[in-house]
This record gives C-alpha cells, sequence and structure tokens, in this order.
C-alpha cells in the first residue's frame, strides 16, 4: 500500500477506495514535539483498541467519526478526511500547559470546561490561538467552528461518563476534527492515553501519557489498565 503521510504516532495508507484510508498504529511514543522518542513493545496494539472502542462508544451515541473498522490489532480503516489544521483541547481539571502558563497547581476543579485551541503546526510548536485567530486566519469558519465547539461539548460529556464508569477522571484532552470530500465535519485522528489526561478516581495515579513525558515509568501498565478498566466496564 502507498504510504500517503507518516506522523509521531501512525502511519497512514492510501486505500483502493479513495475515500477510505488505512491507519497504522505504530509502537513511537513522543513527547515536547519530538524530542523525546522511545519505542515501547504493544503501544501500537494498545492505542489501536482503545481508540476504536472509544470511537464505537461515541458513534452508538450519535457522534459521527472517521472510524469504519478496526482491522486487526495495530491496524483501522477510516474514513478519508482532509485534517482541520486545529488541535481543540478540553479541560475539566487544571494540569500540564494550562497549569504551567497560570501558576496554577494541578488537580483544581474548573467551575466549566475550558476549549482550547492550538494551530497544529510542528514547526511552531502547535501554538496556542484563540477563535478569532482561527477564522480570521480561514482554518474554519464561523459557522463550521461553532459546530466543532457544540460537537466537542457533547464528546467531553459523553467521554467524563464513558472514563467514570472505568474508575478514570478525565482530566483534559486533544481531538482533531476532519472533512469528508463532500464537506462535512467528523470527528478524526484518535482517543487514547496519548491524547488524554486519566486518572484513578481514588488515588488519583496518572494512567497517560504524562507517566512517558515526567519519566514516571511503567507507562505500558498503565495503558493496559485503561483498557482493562474500560472494557471490563463496559462489555
Ligand atoms: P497540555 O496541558 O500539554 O496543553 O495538553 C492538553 C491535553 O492535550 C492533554 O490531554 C494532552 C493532549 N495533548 C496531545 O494530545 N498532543 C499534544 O501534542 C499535546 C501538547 C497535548
Amino acid at each position: 500500500m502507498k504510504l500517503l503521510y507518516e506522523g509521531k504516532a501512525k502511519q497512514l495508507f492510501q486505500c483502493e477506495n479513495n475515500e477510505e484510508i488505512y491507519i497504522h498504529y505504530k509502537n513511537s511514543a513522543t513527547a515536547f514535539n519530538g524530542e523525546k522518542k522511545e519505542e515501547f513493545d504493544k503501544k501500537g496494539i494498545l492505542n489501536n483498541t482503545i481508540t476504536s472502542f472509544i470511537f464505537e462508544y461515541l458513534e452508538r451515541n450519535g457522534i459521527e467519526t472517521h472510524f469504519i473498522k478496526k482491522v486487526n490489532d495495530t491496524d483501522q480503516i477510516c474514513k478519508h478526511v482532509k485534517i482541520i489544521p486545529l488541535e481543540v483541547i478540553t479541560r475539566n481539571i487544571v494540569a500540564g500547559s494550562m497549569a504551567k502558563r497560570y501558576g496554577l497547581e494541578e488537580g483544581m476543579k474548573l467551575k466549566k470546561p475550558i476549549f482550547e485551541l492550538s494551530y497544529k503546526n510542528d514547526e511552531l510548536n502547535d501554538p496556542l490561538i484563540n477563535d478569532d485567530h482561527a477564522i480570521a486566519l480561514g482554518i474554519v469558519s464561523e459557522e463550521e467552528l461553532s459546530f466543532i465547539k457544540k460537537e466537542t461539548e457533547k464528546i467531553n460529556e459523553l467521554l467524563k461518563k464513558f472514563f467514570l464508569k472505568a474508575g478514570l477522571i478525565l482530566v483534559d484532552f486533544k481531538i482533531e476534527f476532519g472533512k469528508t470530500s463532500d464537506g462535512k465535519i467528523i470527528l478524526s485522528d484518535e482517543i487514547s492515553p496519548d491524547t488524554c489526561r486519566l486518572w484513578d478516581v481514588k488515588t488519583r495515579n496518572k494512567l497517560d501519557k504524562d507517566r512517558f513525558r515526567r519519566n514516571l515509568g511503567s507507562v505500558m501498565d498503565a495503558y493496559e489498565e485503561v483498557l482493562r478498566r474500560i472494557t471490563s466496564a463496559w462489555n
């Protein structure tokens, strides 16, 4: 198959049907825009399985996504979309770059979820932008951004419930949207411990990529624990 694009965690291959794309989940983990890098056995399997499970749950609950089917341990077939270059971040609890930027303690519950946008551009290190930037620069129209916001709010509510049933607090997460050939905006990319902060509800132990970013160890044990919990909670 022809490789169309290789990212830090995934490879995208062309399908015979141009409306579809074949996605392979790699074993690489990166942080700080690729500065820190490590290979983990089973990471591809875990993230493909977790993402597939979550996208199926969201589809069942009325969210339109790019996901078509999981084809094997590390691969899935999805609808071919043009990714909108925005990292759409939602925060329920203060952590990560938000704690750092505003000098706040990690773990403070927010009075309302925060919607944040970054311009997806590795060379610029995904700079934070606001709604006006996104519209004025022509990345999305006002209507498209309003749809993305509403959809993201729904996704946050669904995901909070999904993870809580598995004993996990959804602290924050990043999603991406894509446009189909007929101009429809749908949830794309992945949702996994790479793209969410997940804390154990009782101990607040971190079960996500912060274990890698912060050298906390047991990275894949944490991803496995997430998979074990969500499957036993939802099957
Ligand atoms: P941040 O606190 O570092 O801005 O991260 C917010 C959320 O976005 C967190 O759940 C991790 C996720 N994230 C990504 O998925 N990709 C990225 O490149 C970054 C920086 C964060």
